[in-house]
Parts: C-alpha cells; structure tokens; sequence
C-alpha cells in the first residue's frame, strides 16, 4: 500500500510514472496518466492500469525477412555492411529518439547486430505539452518493420525504463552487449527548467538509469564499452580554450592533469555532470571502459538510412522546449517567422550535422576505450553564435526567395550572452571523422526539410516559453 500511495502522491510532480507499475510503452503510460485523473482511490488505478498493461519489461521485435522479401525492395541493394564479418553487438539506448533512431539504422547498415532499448517516454512527453515533432513519425514498431523490408536487418526492441534495473538486466542478459551507446536520457535544459517536478525528474531519470547501466556493465557484460552522450553544455562558457575532458594545471610548482571544470547551466546540464563523474569513477574502481562524448547541437533530420523510406523518417524538434537553435531557425524562416535569436545572440556552442552524430557513434563503438579507461570526445564539427546561424539561414533562406527577419526576444536562460568561446574538437578527426559542414548542407538538409513540412508547423510552439529564472515549485503546464 505504501507504493499506491507514493505513486498517487506524485501525479502532480512526476511527469512519468513510477517503477511500481512496470510501464512498459508509452500507451500504457498513457493509460496510467489518464487512470491517475480518473480514479482517486490507489487500489482502482492499480486495478485500471493492470486491465491495460501488456506482459511487463521485454518487446522483442526480431524476426528476419525472407530473401524473397529482400528481394522484392529494390532498396535492399543500399545495405553496406558485412554482417558475417562483422558480429559486433551494439545495445543503443534511447534508439526510438532523434540521435538514436539515426544511429541505430546507421549502425544496422554497417553491419553491426543491434538492439533498441527505450521506454518511450519521449514520445509521452510530447503527449503531455502539446508538442509535436515537423516530420510525421511512425511507431517504433512499424519503423524496425518497415527497416527489416528494406535492409533485410533486423533490429531488436527492448521496451522498459532503464531506471527499472530488474528490466535493464533482462536486456542485459538477453542481447548480451559488447557495446552500449547511451542516448536515454531526458535531454532538453528548457524542460528541465520548467518546474520542480521536471527537474527533479531529469536528473532523476538521468543519473539513476546511468548509473544503472554502469552496474548492469559490471554484473553481466564487464567487457562491454560504454558510449555515453554527455553534451559540450557540460563545460560552460569559461574564459579560456576548452579542452577535451582533461586540462594539464601547474599550481604552486605542482602539474597534473585533471578533468576540465564544468559549469553546466541548467538541472539538465547539471545531470550530464553527475553521469559524467559517476562514468569515471567506476572506470577507476571496476575497470569499466568508457567514451564519453561530448555533442555539440546537432542539426539536420537526414541520414542515408532514414532517406531510404518515409517510416524511417526522423523526428525534428522545432518548438521551444526540444528545438535546438539551428533547427528551429530553419522552421521559423519557412513560415515566414522572424528568427528569435535569444538576448544579444553573442552565445557561441560546438554543432554538428546528424550524419556525423552517426559516424561519431561508429568510429568510438570501432576504437573502444581501453579496460579503466574514461575517454572524452568533443563531438561536434562547427562553432557558431546564435547570430551567426541567423545570419546563415537569413541567406539560404534569400537563394530560395525567402523573406527572413530576425528579432531578439528577452533571453528565457541564464547565461552569458557574449564570450569567449574555443573548444577543441580533435580526437574523432584524428580517428577518421569526416565532416559535413553546415554551409554544404543548411540547404539540402534542414531548409527545405523545414519547407516540405511548413503545414505541420504549429506557430503556438515557436516562441519560448519556460523561464531559467521563474522556476518554481509549482507544477506548470507550457502548451498552452
Ligand atoms: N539533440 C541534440 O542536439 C543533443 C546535443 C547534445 C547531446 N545530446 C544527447 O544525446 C542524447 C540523445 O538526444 P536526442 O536528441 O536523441 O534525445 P531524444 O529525446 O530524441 O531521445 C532520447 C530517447 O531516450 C529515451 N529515454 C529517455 N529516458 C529513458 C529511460 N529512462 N529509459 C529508456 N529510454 C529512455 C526517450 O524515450 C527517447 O526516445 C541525450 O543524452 C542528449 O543529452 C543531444
């Protein structure tokens, strides 16, 4: 009774559900949020939610189409991998979201034996504020479908939350992992700034279920490399060169060399940070191998793969809580919107393409880190400042006979708004990472994408709406 009791205490301030119930997709997760609203008494929900709830924790979508199948789909020729060469298995955690759809397909094309592990819980949020992603996107179900007719691969799903760790192992021990590439977190700074409820379950869902897979490493695979997407918003804005992970410091004659300071600049930056030292602490204690890398913004809805058929489409993330800058500029010049550059527009970060989010991915998961070892990328391509990328889209946007005007509107964050700003970006260069660049690609990639969905846009969702600094206690709703 204590577990009804704290999951009806928390409808108000947990935007997820607890563990209590299993919840295993994002229907049935539904169906809790709507039975919490229906039934007072903790005893009905249970009963309501198990009426919906399938079997819990493991969906296995697995099997292999035919070679008539294949056959059939004049795009099975498009495969580029050797799967008898290469037997690698690659878990990608968070592979139904942006990062981790494009790579799991990506991954799959190369060769690679890949299981999702996702509780879908992205898709619920957009549910819940209203939001909506400019591409149509199918289920995850019809997209391993509708990717084993084309690829003649298949991909494995795992549903269920990584912060549940009785379903985690099960995975673990199912698909037995030699590398686990990490996107599952909840990774918007905006939607962990809306209220206390939100923040206290971003660095909840984040660290725990980090945490979580760092255990179920050293309980079931303790060879297995880890893959962690930390962000760049880890080292802030600071005064000098941002280096990648670690800085030699000589202090009062003494030199040694330390992880970079970090400065994160919101409770979801902040939760990267947890991971991060939690990440090289248990690289030091248990041996545990791991890359963290450190993304820039990313940008683009196309990969190779997910051209290959419109079910494989991409999400993109528009709006003012899971938009990120450059995507969201594209958008607002294709429906005529001015770019709503934040404050004076000096804030300058690392970005890149999400084709190369994919090759990143590929060329850490090909050079794993060595047995102890807590190994730091910067992954991005590019810097720019807010008012770079306006201007950048201002001109693309005339090439194709585009009015497009910018406006500064009050900045919604803490932070600086002009800096310093030189992040070093080596080590995926010097393994083979081979950049596609935003002044190649604004256009092809994200402009005319932007143009081709413009009728899906809803304009209620373009100007922020979640303030840094009035945070509050009390649980709040943004779409409306
Ligand atoms: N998109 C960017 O520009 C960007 C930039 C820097 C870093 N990153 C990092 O890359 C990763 C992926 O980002 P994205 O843009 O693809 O995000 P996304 O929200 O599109 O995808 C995240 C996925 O993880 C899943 N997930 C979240 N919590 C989970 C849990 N507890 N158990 C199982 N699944 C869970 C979600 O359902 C979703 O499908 C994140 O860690 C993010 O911090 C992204």
């Amino acid at each position: 009774m204590a577990h009804f009791a704290s999951a009806y205490c928390n409808i108000n301030t947990y935007p997820v559900t607890k563990n209590f119930f299993r919840i295993t997709d994002s229907y049935s997760a539904i169906s809790l949020n709507s039975a919490l609203q229906t039934h007072r008494c903790p005893k009905k929900i249970f009963e309501s939610c198990k009426l919906r709830q399938q079997k819990p924790s493991i969906f296995r979508a697995t099997a292999t189409p035919t070679s008539k199948e294949i056959e059939k789909n004049p795009l099975s020729g498009s495969f580029q991998g050797d799967p008898s060469s290469k037997s690698k298995k690659v878990m990608i955690i968070g592979g139904d979201g942006y990062c981790g759809w494009a790579t799991a397909l990506h991954l799959s094309n190369k060769g690679y034996e890949v299981a999702i592990v996702d509780n879908l819980v992205r898709r619920l949020f957009d549910h819940q504020l209203g939001l909506e992603s400019l591409t149509p996107i199918t289920s995850i179900q019809n997209r391993i479908q509708r990717w084993k007719s084309i690829a003649g691969r298949t991909i494995q799903l795992y549903i269920g939350d990584i912060c549940d760790f009785e379903f985690l192992s099960e995975a673990f021990k199912s698909f037995d992992p030699e590398s686990v590439v990490h996107f599952g977190e909840q990774r918007s700074a905006p939607f962990s700034m809306i209220d206390r409820s939100r923040a206290v379950y971003t660095q909840h869902n984040n660290v725990i279920g980090t945490l979580n897979v760092l255990f179920a490493i050293k309980e079931f695979s303790e060879e297995c490399h880890l893959v962690k997407l930390g962000t760049m918003g880890e080292y802030g804005t600071p005064n000098i060169d941002i280096e990648e992970g670690y800085i030699t410091i000589t202090h009062n004659g003494r030199t040694d060399t330390l992880p970079y300071p970090k400065q994160a600049s919101s409770f979801y930056h902040l939760s990267k940070v947890h991971d991060s030292h939690n990440i090289a602490f248990t690289c030091k204690a248990w041996g545990i191998r791991a890359t963290d890398l450190n993304q820039g913004v990313v940008y683009g809805v196309r990969t190779d793969e997910t051209e290959m058929h419109e079910e494989l489409c991409n999400r993109f993330d528009y709006d003012g809580v899971f938009g990120t800058a450059l995507n969201r500029f594209c958008v607002q010049a294709a429906v005529g919107h001015p770019l709503t550059v934040y404050g004076k527009g000096g804030q300058t970060r690392g970005y890149l393409d999400i084709r190369d989010t994919v090759q990143c991915v590929e060329l850490a998961i090909a050079n794993p880190a060595k047995p102890g070892e807590f190994r730091v990328f910067n992954q991005f391509t590019e810097q720019f400042s807010v008012n770079d990328l306006a201007k950048l889209v201002t001109n693309a946007g005339k090439k194709i006979g585009l009015d497009v005007q910018t406006i500064s509107v009050p900045n919604p964050r803490v932070e600086a708004e002009e800096h310093y700003y030189n992040a070093k970006h080596t080590k995926l260069i010097e393994l083979g990472l081979q950049p596609h660049l935003l002044s190649d690609s604004l256009l092809d990639s994200v402009l005319n994408f932007a143009i081709k969905f413009k009728d899906r846009v809803d304009a209620a969702q373009i100007m922020p709406t979640v303030s840094w600094k009035k945070i509050g206690a009390k649980p709040r709703t943004v779409s409306v």
